[in-house]
């Protein structure tokens, strides 16, 4: 499944002064032939990223609106994110269902606009510690990606992340075989539900140089999606590298 994703979600992290010194310290090598990379900056860096990014990276929003156009203050639509030059948006990220409250409806919505306007969305999924505890996992996950998935579920053009919430920005990375594991019943799920034929499934959460190739080892953990150690160049590069 490669080329395998390497995502960095700036979150509401940089400024312009941030992304110049992060590119010039980026500097001019390639990725991998093996690796994807894409970047997702607050929505007023967008343009900035695009033309400083290096050749062959992609570009991605954190989140959008569903509809095409209209009086919706402070929403930002698929099809300006695509006339901005992005390909990637991230949909249900933890912050974005927990913190702000978007409804797996809601979420269903902006899932199936991106892919209507020829955006690749990336479904986040991830249950919280409580639900870990009460053994919940697998079914927290599958009835997220089910909620999304619809009654008619797209058979290619969108990529998951696993993110378990409790992993998220809190330095405790999932075991690399449990994440495995969670992978495997989201793959089979798709392959149950003939979806996605082109999907990868990234895991999100904590993820750092130091346990990177770890993670990209297992057989169904294709991408990563890095928070805090994608603000520096030299960590996110050496997660890139990982594992090649
Ligand atoms: P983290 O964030 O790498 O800082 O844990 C990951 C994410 O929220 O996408």
């Amino acid at each position: 499944m490669e080329p395998l994703l390497i995502a960095a979600n700036w979150k509401m992290y940089m400024t312009t002064k941030e992304v110049r010194d992060f590119f010039r310290r980026w500097g001019d090598d390639p990725p991998p032939r093996s690796r994807e990379v894409v970047f997702f900056p607050p929505f007023p860096l967008l343009s900035l990223v695009r033309d400083l990014m290096p050749q062959g990276a992609a570009l991605g929003a954190q989140n959008s609106h569903e509809a095409h156009e209209g009086a919706f203050t402070g929403e930002v639509s698929c099809h300006l994110l695509k006339d901005v030059g992005c390909s990637y948006v991230l949909v249900g990220h933890s912050e974005r269902r927990h913190l702000f409250g978007e409804s797996e409806e809601r979420l269903a919505g902006k899932f199936r606009s991106a892919l209507a306007c020829g955006l690749r969305p990336i479904l986040c999924v991830g249950e919280t510690l409580a639900q870990r505890q009460a053994g919940r996992t697998r079914e927290v996950v599958l009835q997220q990606l089910a909620a999304a998935l619809g009654q008619e579920p797209p058979a290619r053009g969108f990529d998951l992340a696993y993110e378990p919430v409790w992993a998220i920005g809190t330095g405790h990375v999932a075991r690399a075989e449990d994440a495995e594991s969670v992978h495997e019943a989201l793959y089979a799920y798709l392959r149950e539900h003939g979806a996605g034929a082109d999907a990868r499934i990234l895991y999100g959460g904590s993820v750092k140089p130091s346990n990177a190739a770890e993670l990209l080892a297992q057989p169904s953990i294709h991408g990563l999606l890095v928070g805090g150690a994608s603000l520096d160049p030299a960590s996110f590069r050496a997660i890139l590298t990982a594992g090649t």
